[in-house]
């Protein structure tokens, strides 16, 4: 049985239906509920998107095969603890790249054009087309990437469609028509107008944006997010927006997200009026739900030919 709790394409479960597979979808499960009904299905495969996969949740079954990551990263599941239990841990990297790229895109027009601003004042009977004057516009300016890996491409072919400028920084190099690639962080820092992250959430990154980092940027950028909250060391991060009056964050996520789908939930870095955010919907299109459905059939049908899972 495959246990699919968050948001997933009707198409993807119409196929796994198809090959024979019991499906129990139930978007809205995390935390304690999520234990609770891996404990009384035992599924063989459990589907997550952000939801996390604790020990716990992994106890919960003693027929758990897979645990697959409808989405890139995987540090939502407790990875060590899975493979010590001989549960294999796949996930989709690239399928929802286009999405996320799309959405830091918007999060850097989003700003540079103040839209919420222009929005909340609309909404608000005011009309303030000389406020909106100074904004600077993207055409030659920088954008400097951190990690270049499948969104990162995506977003750099946007911001060269943009006709801007756009610097990466890579463990690997991958030349790319159009893209400069520097040898440090440092450089990017230096020369980026907009800086926008794209490394996966390790104890490595984990934190990476720190004073030290956010000092070497310049004065007036603009730092996105469409990676993970656990990449900024939000102290930090806050102080810098205090000390730095033109600098503005772009986000779409934040540290200690909650897991459940929707709940209050107020983090003080979202109220900064510097601080743009959104509610970590980079991957939300149907799109992306349709590539990200498609590929974990894809996955499922593997498992199966390779007799991991048998569960008809
Ligand atoms: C991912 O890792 O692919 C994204 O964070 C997707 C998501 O959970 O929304």
């Amino acid at each position: 049985m495959f246990l699919i709790c968050d948001v997933f394409s009707q198409e993807g479960i119409r196929s796994l239906t198809e090959d024979g597979y019991e499906v129990v979808y139930n978007k809205d499960l995390a935390g304690d509920g999520l234990v609770e009904e891996v404990r009384s299905l035992q599924p063989e495969v459990l589907v997550v998107r952000s939801t996390k996969v604790t020990k716990g949740v992994i106890d919960a079954s003693s027929n758990l095969k897979v645990i697959i990551r409808a989405g890139a990263g995987t540090d939502t599941i407790d990875v060590e603890y899975a493979t010590t239990q001989g549960i294999y841990v796949a996930n989709c990297p690239g399928k929802n790249a286009t999405a996320v790229a799309e959405l830091a895109m918007g999060l850097i027009i989003s700003i540079d054009r103040r839209l919420a601003e222009n929005y909340l004042f609309q909404k608000q009977g005011k009309w303030r087309k000389g406020i909106f004057a100074k904004c600077l516009g993207l055409k030659g300016r920088t954008l400097g990437l951190i990690g270049f890996g499948n969104i990162s491409q995506k977003v750099a072919q946007r911001a060269l469609a943009f006709e801007m400028k756009v610097v990466a920084y890579d463990v690997i190099q991958k030349d790319t028509e159009g893209v400069q690639f520097v040898s440090s962080i440092d450089e990017v820092l230096e020369i980026a107008d907009i800086v926008s992250l794209h490394v996966p959430n390790l104890p490595t990154t984990k934190g990476m944006v720190n004073a030290e980092f956010l000092n070497k940027m310049k004065d007036n950028a603009v730092l996105i997010n469409t990676a993970r909250g656990e990449l900024i060391n939000e102290e930090d991060l806050a102080v810098h927006l205090e000390t730095n009056e033109n600098f503005w964050y772009g986000t779409d996520v934040l540290k200690g997200e909650p897991s459940s789908k929707e709940c209050d939930w107020e983090h003080p870095l979202a109220l900064h009026p510097r601080v743009y955010g959104s509610h970590h919907i980079g991957a939300s299109t149907k799109q992306a739900e349709a590539e990200i459905g498609e590929e974990v059939v894809r996955i499922g049908k593997k498992f199966k030919e390779i007799g991991i899972i048998d569960d008809i």
